[in-house]
C-alpha cells in the first residue's frame, strides 16, 4: 500500500519548528511559529485560563460526548464576539470547530458541497497552510494580489483589479485582521472598495479571523467582518480562540455561515453538522468549554481582556523598538512599515539566502519567506541591538 505514496512535502513552518527544536546554541531566536511569546520567550497558559480549566475540573461531573455542532453557550458566545451585539444572528450558523484550521476545513467541505464549480482564491502571499487546506476541499484554487512589498502595504488596485473579474459565486478568502503573513491589513476605505466589488459580482467571502484581538482590538478588529455581513447576503466565518484564549493545543475554533434567511441558516447548519459528523464526529471539549466558562464569567472575562490587550500592546511595542532599530542600523526606511502593520507578523524584505545565513549564521530563525512572529521579537534593548545588528550583516553581505 504505502510504497505508492510518493514523499510528502514538509509544511514550511513546522519544519522551520523541527529544526529550531534540534539547534543546540544558547543564543537561538525563535521568529518562526504563530505563537505568542511573553518577554521572557516563554507561552505560559493565560491566567483567565487557568481559572477556567480549575473551576471546570472541579464542575465538570461527565465526559460524555457533546455534538457535532459542540457547545451552545459558546457557539452563542462566539457568535456574539464576531459579529457584534447587533449581527444578524437569526442568518447565522454556527459549529464549534477544531482550531481555525478545523472551521476553515469543514467551511471548505460545505462550500465545495454546497457550489463544486466555485473555485477558492486566497490572497499572494497566504498563511502556507491555506493552499493544502483549501485545495484539499477538491475546490480549485486562484490567488488574488495582495502584497506590495516596496510601500509593505496592501496592493489594492492589484487585488480590487482581480477581484473584479470573478465569475458570480466565486470564493474569496479574506483575513479579517492581522495578515498572515505581512502584517499589511485593508484600511476601512480599502474594506469598503473590497465589499463595494464583493457585492456587485456576487462574491462569496471566507474570512479567515485568526487573531481577533491582536490588531487593533477586539471589536475593532471584527469590524471588516462586520460591515460584510451587513452589505452581503452570505458569507462565511473561521474563527479562532488559538492566540487570543493562548489554547493553541486544545484546538478550539468556530465556524460561522451567515445565510440570506433563517431558514438558509438552518439547512446550512445540518449541512455542515453532517461534514463534521464525516470528518471527526465531534469536536473536542475541554478547550471550548473552560473558553464558554471565560465568557460566562464578568470578572474573568473581564480578566481576560486585561490579558489580550497586554499582548496586543507588547507586540506594538516590539514593532516600533525593532523598525527603530533598523532605521538606524540598515540606514534606510526599508523597515520602517513593520511599525504601522497589524497583528503577529510582519514580512522582513530579505532575500531567501540572507533568511539562510540569519539562521545558518546567527540562529535566528524565520519562515523562508521572510516572515516574522513579532510577539518572539527581544523587549532587550541588547538583544534587539543583536538582532538588527545580524539582519543588518546579512544585508550588508549581500
Ligand atoms: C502560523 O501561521 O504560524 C500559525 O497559524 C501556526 C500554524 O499552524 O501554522
Amino acid at each position: 500500500m504505502f510504497e505508492a505514496l510518493t514523499d510528502a512535502k514538509p509544511d514550511a513552518i513546522l519544519a522551520l519548528m523541527a529544526s529550531f527544536r534540534e539547534d543546540t546554541r544558547d543564543n537561538k531566536l525563535d521568529l518562526g511559529v504563530g505563537i505568542y511569546k511573553d518577554e521572557k520567550g516563554g507561552t505560559p497558559v493565560m491566567r483567565s485560563i487557568k481559572a477556567a480549566e480549575k473551576a471546570l475540573h472541579e464542575s465538570q461531573n461527565t465526559k460524555a460526548y457533546v455534538s457535532p455542532t459542540g457547545d451552545a453557550l459558546f457557539r452563542e458566545a462566539m457568535v456574539k464576539q464576531v459579529f457584534g451585539d447587533a449581527g444578524p444572528t437569526d442568518r447565522i450558523a454556527c459549529v464549534q470547530a477544531v482550531g481555525g484550521s478545523g472551521a476553515l476545513r469543514i467551511v471548505g467541505d460545505l462550500l465545495r458541497k454546497a457550489s463544486p464549480a466555485a473555485t477558492v482564491h486566497i490572497s499572494d502571499p497566504s498563511w502556507p497552510n491555506h493552499v493544502p487546506l483549501l485545495g484539499a476541499t477538491g475546490l480549485a484554487l486562484g490567488t488574488y494580489p495582495y502584497f506590495d512589498s516596496a510601500s509593505g502595504s496592501v496592493d489594492i488596485e492589484g487585488m480590487l483589479g482581480y477581484l473584479n473579474a470573478l465569475p458570480k459565486g466565486d470564493i474569496v478568502v479574506l483575513h479579517g485582521c492581522c495578515h498572515n503573513p505581512t502584517g499589511a491589513d485593508l484600511t476601512e476605505e480599502q474594506w469598503l472598495k473590497v465589499a463595494d466589488v464583493v457585492e456587485a459580482r456576487g462574491l462569496f467571502p471566507l474570512v479567515d479571523l485568526a487573531y481577533q484581538g491582536f490588531g487593533d482590538g477586539l471589536d475593532e478588529d471584527a469590524a471588516a467582518v462586520r460591515m460584510l455581513a451587513a452589505r452581503v447576503p452570505e458569507m462565511a466565518v473561521a474563527a479562532s480562540c488559538s492566540k487570543n484564549f493562548g489554547i493553541y493545543r486544545e484546538r478550539v475554533g468556530a465556524a460561522m455561515l451567515l445565510a440570506p434567511d433563517a431558514a438558509q441558516a438552518a439547512r446550512a447548519l445540518a449541512n455542515i453538522s453532517s461534514v463534521v459528523r464525516a470528518n471527526y464526529s465531534m469536536p473536542p471539549d475541554h478547550g471550548a468549554n473552560a473558553t464558554r466558562m471565560i465568557f460566562a464569567d464578568e470578572k474573568l472575562y473581564a480578566d481576560w481582556r486585561v490579558e489580550l490587550e497586554a499582548m496586543r500592546l507588547r507586540m506594538l511595542t516590539l514593532r516600533q523598538s525593532f523598525a527603530d532599530h533598523m532605521r538606524k542600523r540598515s540606514n534606510s526606511d526599508r523597515f520602517d512599515a513593520i511599525a504601522e502593520q497589524k497583528g503577529m507578523f510582519s514580512r522582513l524584505p530579505l532575500s531567501s539566502a540572507e533568511i539562510t545565513s540569519l539562521r545558518v549564521d546567527h540562529a535566528v530563525y524565520l519562515v523562508g519567506d521572510g516572515r516574522i512572529n513579532v510577539a518572539g521579537l527581544p523587549d532587550d534593548p541588547e538583544r534587539m541591538a543583536e538582532l538588527c545588528d545580524a539582519i543588518a550583516t546579512v544585508m550588508n553581505a549581500s
